[in-house]
């Protein structure tokens, strides 16, 4: 029995492993309905196996709380109700060749949220209020306190509290078991950003703000004075989840890690539809071929997301 299951758990990973496009099918999330059925509940409670990742982070039993609370949120990165400890040193930039020839700063706020987990070098679990009382620690902001984190009084082992990766053989990582050495579990490694984002879709760029001929950008037909510019493809004046944005945080509008992506999950049609893979504001051409992973996916069209700002 033990073999068999495990003959199964082989056959997934081989035959549906993380793909070209960074988005894993075989994932038990249904990525349907909310955030609560996708990888980025951290709970991990779609998952029958949830618990075996106690030995990596709190189990905090919560969902939101990883990134959210509603008192004592960081004052340090301008994000709604932020839970999380950001990193403050800097970051490599894009550096190869562009068409314009606008500044490239450091990722402004909406791309440091995400960096928080993915650029691989702070605690998955490294929230600065733990639910329940007196477990808040204002350092947490900017400063991992693994101290803080064991007086978690629940689900978790003092003294563990992984960063996603990367790496196959290093101690404190998820990637220590979540590699493409370990075929019964999903493989990370390509989800870890780093710190160098010289290779990486330009984030902290800023966006035409004149749209001329010889311009290659369409124009956002919207925006929130001081917030953002956002493609209104419905034009109900509001910038809803599945319309990609440019954030203005003072030197204009810029493209970030949630110009293209919601880490909350976008239906990708109507009500009930599967979300768009990657956590992508508009899918970027994925269609139902039939696959669990892919029923109930609503195309639209091949590079559909990379379209709405590049005339290509
Ligand atoms: C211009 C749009 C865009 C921006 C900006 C962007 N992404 Fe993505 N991202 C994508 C697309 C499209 C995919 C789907 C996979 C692919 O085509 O490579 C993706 C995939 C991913 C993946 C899955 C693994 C992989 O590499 O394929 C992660 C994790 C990710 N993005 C995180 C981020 C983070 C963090 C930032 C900010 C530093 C960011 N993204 C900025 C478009 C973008
Ligand atoms: C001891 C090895 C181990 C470690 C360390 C580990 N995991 Fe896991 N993880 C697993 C196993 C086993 C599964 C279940 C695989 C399956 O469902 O096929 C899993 C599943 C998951 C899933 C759900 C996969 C899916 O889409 O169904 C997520 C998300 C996850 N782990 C996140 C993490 C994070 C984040 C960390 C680090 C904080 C981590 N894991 C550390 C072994 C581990
Ligand atoms: C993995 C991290 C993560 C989790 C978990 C998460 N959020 Fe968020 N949330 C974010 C980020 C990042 C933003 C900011 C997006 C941006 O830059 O525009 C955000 C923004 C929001 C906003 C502001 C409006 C918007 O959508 O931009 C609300 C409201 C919100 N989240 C509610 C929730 C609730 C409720 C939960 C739990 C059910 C939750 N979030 C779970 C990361 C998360
Ligand atoms: C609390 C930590 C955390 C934050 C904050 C976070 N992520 Fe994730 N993200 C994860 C983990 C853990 C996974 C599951 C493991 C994996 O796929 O790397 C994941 C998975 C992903 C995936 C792959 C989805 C899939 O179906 O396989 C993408 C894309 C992604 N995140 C993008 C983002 C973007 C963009 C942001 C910010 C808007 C963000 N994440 C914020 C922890 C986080
Ligand atoms: C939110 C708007 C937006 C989206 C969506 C977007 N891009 Fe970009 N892209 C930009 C901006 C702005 C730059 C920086 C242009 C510059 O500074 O020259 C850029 C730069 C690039 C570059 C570097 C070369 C150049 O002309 O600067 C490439 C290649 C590129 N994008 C490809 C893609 C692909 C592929 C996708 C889809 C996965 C995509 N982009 C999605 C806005 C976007």
């Amino acid at each position: 029995m033990v073999i068999r299951r495990l003959v199964v758990f082989l056959f997934f990973a081989v035959s549906g492993s993380a793909g070209a496009d960074g988005w894993d099918p075989t994932s038990k999330a249904s990525n349907r309905f909310s955030i609560n059925n996708t990888r980025h509940n951290l709970t991990v409670s779609f998952n029958p196996l949830q618990r075996i990742m106690n030995i990596a982070r709190n189990d905090y039993l919560e969902v939101c709380v990883y990134c959210h609370t509603p008192h004592g949120a960081s004052k340090r990165v301008d994000a709604p109700l932020w839970n999380r400890t950001i990193n403050v040193d800097p970051y490599l930039t894009y550096d190869k060749p562009r068409t314009l020839d606008r500044p490239i700063g450091q990722p402004g706020p909406n791309s440091l949220t995400c960096l928080s987990c993915h650029d691989g070098s702070i605690s998955i679990d490294s929230i600065i209020n733990m639910p329940g009382s007196g477990l808040y620690n204002k350092a947490q902001e900017t400063t991992v306190n693994f101290t803080f984190l064991d007086a978690w009084p629940g689900e978790g082992f003092d003294g563990r509290h992984f960063v996603l990766g990367p790496g196959f053989s290093q101690p404190g990582r998820c990637t220590i078991c979540h590699n493409s050495n370990s075929p019964t579990m999903p493989d990370y490694e390509g989800f870890v950003i780093g710190t160098d984002l010289s290779n990486d879709h330009p984030v902290g760029v800023q966006y035409p703000v004149t749209f001329e001929a010889n311009v290659d950008f369409n124009a956002p037909i919207a925006a929130v004075s001081g917030r953002m510019s956002y493609f209104d493809e419905n034009l109900n004046s509001f910038a809803d989840t599945r319309e990609v944005r440019l954030y203005d945080t003072g030197d204009g509008p810029e493209v970030e890690c949630a110009s293209c992506h919601d880490p909350h999950g976008v239906r990708s049609g109507s009500d009930g539809s599967t979300f768009s893979p990657s956590f992508l504001r508009v899918n970027n051409g994925v269609a139902d071929n039939g696959t669990s992973g892919t029923a109930g996916i609503v195309s639209h069209g091949a590079s559909a997301l990379c379209l709405t700002c590049h005339i290509k």
